[in-house]
């Protein structure tokens, strides 16, 4: 596919870190971006500061993604939107997991995923194709690492992230007739305000434990690796590492 002023986006998580860097990407080579977020501030000054438009919307939240979706017609979506909230199976002193932070976790990584990325599915396969493959559009998913070696602390993420992971090939599958391609990025570590939200020693030991580059990703290398993906016509229905050679440890 290639990027333009005929392949807009809509992209969630987009005031923010990795969904940021992605809008300003894609803009960058006339894309008409749709940033969903639910920060208005950010979401808003990003907006103005690409030529996009910003929408305050709750991924969690079908009915809300559909007013948002509503006309927009999008040949791009991208999936940022996410938390990362850490708890233990048992905590320390003894209670299980409390059960309405798992299923938030779930509702915003797992379920706010899927209803963007199935709402703009639909939209795209009523557009007419873009090329002679018959390419109507293309959706990038966000994972992490911890979809695969989840961390003490992990269970809800891990879940949410995992299931994302799993939803991707179906989805592929679904949709091949329609000319639409699935994928999925599952980033180690970046430098993102998720990340920058813990103490500079812990950011450094994070980077430093990177194989190599012993260091945080930038979220420009983020968003380099989803514009290839959307470039590239044979990606299809894979969940790809972006992660400096990093297998998270236990803690
Ligand atoms: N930064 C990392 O190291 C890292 C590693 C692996 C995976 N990820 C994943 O990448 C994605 C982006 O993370 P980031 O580091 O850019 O984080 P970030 O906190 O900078 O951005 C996340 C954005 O999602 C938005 N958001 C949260 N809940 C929402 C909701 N219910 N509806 C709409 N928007 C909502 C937030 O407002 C924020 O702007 C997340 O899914 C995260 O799990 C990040």
């Amino acid at each position: 596919m290639k990027i333009g002023a005929d392949t807009p986006a809509v992209i969630t998580g987009g005031a923010s870190g990795l969904g940021a860097a992605t809008a300003r990407n894609l803009a960058a080579s006339g894309a008409p971006v749709l940033l969903l977020d639910l920060n208005v501030e950010a979401g808003e000054a990003l907006a103005t500061e690409i030529g996009g438009t910003f929408i305050q919307t709750d991924v969690t939240d079908g009915d809300q993604v559909a007013a948002a979706l509503k006309g927009q017609a999008p040949r791009i979506c991208i999936c940022c939107a996410g938390v990362a909230p850490g708890a233990r199976t048992v905590s320390r002193d003894g209670a299980p997991h409390d059960a309405a932070m798992f299923e938030r976790t779930v509702q915003i990584n797992l379920m706010g995923t899927f209803h963007v990325a199935a709402q703009s599915a639909a939209q795209m396969a009523a557009l007419p194709p873009l090329d002679s493959d018959g390419t109507r559009g293309a959706i990038v998913m966000t994972a992490s690492v911890a979809a695969f070696e989840g961390q003490i602390g992990q269970i809800a993420y891990g879940a949410s992230k995992g299931a994302v992971t799993a939803m991707t090939l179906p989805m592929a599958r679904d949709l091949a007739k329609s000319g639409i391609r699935v994928n999925t990025l599952a980033p180690g570590l970046f430098k993102t305000p998720m990340m920058e939200g813990l103490p500079q020693e812990a950011q450094d030991s994070l980077g430093a434990a990177v194989p190599f580059p012993a260091r945080l990703g930038d979220p420009g290398e983020f968003a380099s690796m989803v514009r290839h993906i959307l470039e590239n016509d044979m990606l299809n229905g894979s969940t790809i590492r972006l992660d400096g050679a990093i297998r998270l440890a236990p803690r």
